[in-house]
């Protein structure tokens, strides 16, 4: 968000809350994620960035024991008590809630608070606007209350608020990297260790672009879950704790036992660990053309065996390898959202042009375009006023 929203949202939390006496400006991003997908939950590795787009929320502890919200984008606010056990109903106030009981679970004194936000992350386009929301009150109660938790334990209370609050069995990818990001760097995380390590994103002569379907991608209530219960089932029969420690060979020898879905779901998560590793040598080497073509083949293994692509996502993709770009695939948890795309400085406005007028000529909606910046992780913002 530019300064500009920032200063319009924090006259909103004046006008809605009476004054600005010790209010203070928090910011959480959403994600891209380069390749490794799917894989968070299975023990594997993913390859995130954050963006620049992200929340913001303006917020100042209050003196009773509750939480009062308001979110502009919605024209809708909500109150609740820290002590509710059950907490408000609709999906979008319970990421708030969860994360505040989550942080009270892990001992952190929180107090009641007053809060304005709002974000720029296109909502249901697989970029991760709910892991932003929660990361940005995560860190904002941890500093306001000096909960002492560190980046990492803050990223556990937004992945508990989804599976506990929400009901989305997600990883930790999201949640981890809206808390990691760093400038100018892709992040790639070991799901099984927790170790991860920064890799500078300077592609010289290539650029990434999202091209947004506008098919909303909503996880909650979503297939996800029965992705991730696939995957489970296969590890189990293969007795090992994730998929990460099951070889190809494990899985052939299950393929009568497993059944024919969850073994193409299982072949997938087995391959997207080795096109990861394939990734990280390419970068090594700078060789952005392997790169692209690991992205295109993550994008067949997601639409063909891991089926979490759709119509509109595969003509995305199969538009962008026809104007010559380097790597496309689907991004994020699926079900429609965004593609990813590596493009080639020369090709990427004949592809841009030719994307937009197709798919409105195609489906009869706009996509839209949006370039990656590879911004920072939560933090507070220190705004002069
Ligand atoms: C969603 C989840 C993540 C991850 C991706 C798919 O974004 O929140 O944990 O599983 O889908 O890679």
């Amino acid at each position: 968000m530019t300064i500009m929203d920032i200063s319009i949202l924090q006259q909103g939390f004046v006008l809605h809350f009476g004054s600005s006496k010790d209010m203070a400006t928090y910011f959480a991003p959403g994600r891209i994620n380069l390749i490794g997908e799917h894989t968070d939950y299975n023990g594997g590795f993913v390859f995130p960035g954050a963006v620049q787009q992200g929340i913001v929320a303006i917020v100042r502890p209050n003196k009773d024991r509750k939480v009062r919200l308001w979110a502009p984008d919605l024209q809708r606010g909500c109150t609740f008590d820290l002590d509710d056990e059950k907490g408000p109903e609709e999906t979008h106030f319970r990421y708030v809630y969860g994360v505040v009981r989550e942080m009270m679970a892990r001992g952190v004194e929180v107090r009641g608070i007053d809060a304005v936000y709002a974000g720029d992350v296109p909502l249901g386009a697989g970029m991760s606007s709910s892991a932003a929301l929660e990361c940005c009150f995560a860190y904002a109660l941890n500093d306001l209350f000096a909960g002492g938790l560190d980046r990492m334990e803050m990223a556990r209370v937004g992945q508990a608020t989804e599976h506990k609050y929400v009901g989305t069995m997600c990883g930790i990818m999201d949640q981890f990297i809206s808390m990691h990001g760093r400038e100018g760097s892709l992040v790639r995380l070991d799901c099984r260790s927790g170790e991860f390590e920064y890799f500078p994103w300077h592609p010289e002569g290539y650029r990434l672009v999202l091209v947004n379907s506008c098919v909303k991608h909503e996880l909650v209530g979503s297939p996800y879950n029965d992705r991730r219960r696939s995957c489970e089932r296969v590890a189990q029969l293969a007795g090992v704790e994730t998929l990460r420690d099951c070889t190809w060979e494990m899985l052939e020898k299950l393929k009568e036992q497993v059944g024919e879905e969850d073994y193409r779901r299982a072949k997938y998560v087995l391959g997207e660990y080795d096109r990861v590793m394939a990734v990280c040598d390419a970068l090594q080497k700078d060789d952005y053309e392997t790169v692209g073509q690991q992205m295109y083949l993550t994008h067949e293994g997601l639409s063909k065996d891991y089926e979490v692509s759709c119509e509109e996502i595969d003509f995305l993709v199969e538009v962008a390898r026809r104007c010559g770009v380097t790597g496309s695939r689907i991004m994020g948890g699926g079900f429609g959202g965004c593609t990813i795309n590596l493009v080639r400085d020369d090709c990427h406005d004949k592809f841009v042009a030719e994307v937009q007028r197709s798919y409105k000529e195609r489906f009869g909606v706009e996509c839209k375009v949006i370039p990656v910046v590879i911004g920072e992780g939560a933090r507070k913002l220190k705004i002069e006023k």
